[in-house]
């Protein structure tokens, strides 16, 4: 089983580029697949999750060359262009790459089967498996509502107005795609705002997509024109070097070319509250997406309550900004986040436990969680299969007295291969055992 060792105390300098954005990067795969025309996509991040997107995609009779370096071609086959795959389509633990495509799967003539890891087979499948029914789709699930999922195609798929329950990008974008191929307008009204790349990508793709505040809508039946995609950096990832540099001793580090759309920038703004010292550098727009390079030092944080309204804009940094808190002085409250017990992990659950072995005094409730920041020992912490759980303690070295011991990492190549080399390029006393 993998696990990180890293030393406490180290400092963090220098210029990093971390990999590419991973929403970005499944939905460049997916409507390159579906574009007529040739998609030649850069910055492509060739992590676990993104290449599962690109294996289903091939599985289904899609050229895709690459990736290499980041770049990746695609000879789009147009939306009605997918052929039967032979196999059930694995999904590893891509939460994304499971409710994206089962979007797109609703509408084919053909039956599939999307099945992932233990963890993504546990996660809420419920959520887009009952609008894409009253879209006219046939999804079997367990009992329970998750993966295996079987979609039987050769259904006559309807658009429908449908107010989401909860603000997921994931649902979101699972209707859109199916909006593609159903007859008629799929409007969609989220209760508060999430990322909007699929939205953004779509018109780059000439597809029109009309938005009236929370309300989102596009009509079936068009075609999606392919082109170039260049995909930022991953604010997520960044976010680990964000909080890790704000929480360091005398650090400074230039983070280039990330990722700023508006909808992905809340982690910014609540480090900021925390009293971050983070300036954005050089904004500029790269292929629809707005993108900085980001230059964070040394600072003094103290805890907040953190904006609720801020929550689906930072949804997947909260591990990071947990650490951030545990650093800061005073207390840090945050409500309104129930959607982290469902991700990769029990979010809130597995931070706290880790906290809590730390010597950090951290009370998780049903929607959040209360942190008092404090000093961090040494210890050693379990991440259950979480990537951004063990990244997130790396970071929470920085702060602590002694050596620190992250279990069960290897799932960090899902979203962030070769983040050991690039934390220990910065810095970091980081090493990996397996
Ligand atoms: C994602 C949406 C979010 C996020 C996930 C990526 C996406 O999930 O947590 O890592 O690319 O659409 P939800 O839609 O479940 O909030």
């Amino acid at each position: 089983m993998t696990r990180f060792t890293v030393e406490p105390g180290c400092t963090l300098r220098g210029l990093l580029r971390v990999p590419g954005d991973k929403s970005i990067s499944h939905r460049a795969i997916m409507l390159g697949a579906l574009a007529e025309g040739r998609t030649e996509i850069s910055g492509f991040l060739e992590g676990e999750d993104c290449l599962a997107t690109l294996n289903a995609l091939r599985a289904m009779g899609v050229d895709i060359s690459g990736p290499e370096h980041g770049r990746v071609r695609i000879d789009g086959v147009g939306l009605q262009g997918l052929r039967a795959p032979v196999e059930p389509l694995y999904m590893g633990n891509a939460g994304t790459a499971m409710r994206l495509l089962a979007g797109i799967l609703a509408g084919q003539s053909f039956d599939t089967v999307l099945t992932g890891d233990a963890s993504l087979n546990r996660r809420p499948m419920r959520r887009i498996i009952e609008p894409l029914a009253r879209m006219g789709a046939r999804i079997e699930a367990t009992p329970s509502g998750t993966a295996p999922l079987y979609i039987q195609g050769g259904q006559i798929l309807t658009g429908i107005d449908y107010a989401m329950p909860m603000a997921s990008a994931q649902v979101k974008s699972c209707l859109l795609l199916a909006g593609l191929y159903a007859h008629g307008r799929t409007c969609l009204v989220e209760p508060a705002s999430s990322r909007d790349h699929t939205e953004r990508m779509l018109a780059s793709f000439d597809y029109a997509v009309h938005r009236d505040g929370p309300r989102v809508c596009l009509s079936g039946g068009g075609r999606l024109r392919a082109g170039e995609i260049q995909v930022p950096a991953d604010i997520s990832s960044a976010a680990f070097f964000l909080v890790g540099a704000s929480i360091a001793r005398n650090s400074e580090l230039l983070l280039e070319q990330v990722g700023i759309n508006p909808t992905r920038t809340g982690v910014i703004s609540i480090l900021r509250l925390m009293g971050a010292d983070i300036t954005l550098l050089n904004e500029r727009l790269a292929g629809g997406e707005l993108v900085a390079d980001i230059r964070v030092r040394s600072a003094a944080l103290h805890g907040i309550r953190i904006p609720e309204e801020l929550v689906p804009l930072a949804i997947d940094e909260f591990p990071a900004v947990f650490i951030a808190a545990a650093g800061a002085e005073g207390e840090t409250l945050l409500t309104g986040a129930e959607e982290l017990r469902v991700k990769e992990s029990d979010r809130i659950q597995v931070m706290a436990d880790g906290l809590q072995t730390l010597g950090i005094e951290a009370r998780p409730t049903h929607d959040g969680i209360w942190i008092r920041g404090g000093t961090l020992s040494g210890g050693e912490v379990d991440s259950h299969g979480d990537h951004r759980i063990a990244m997130a303690f790396a970071m929470a070295s920085l702060r602590a007295s002694d050596t620190l011991y992250i279990r069960d990492c290897a799932n960090v190549n899902t979203s962030f291969p070769g983040f050991v080399e690039r934390a220990h390029s910065v810095g970091l006393a980081i090493r990996q055992d397996l």
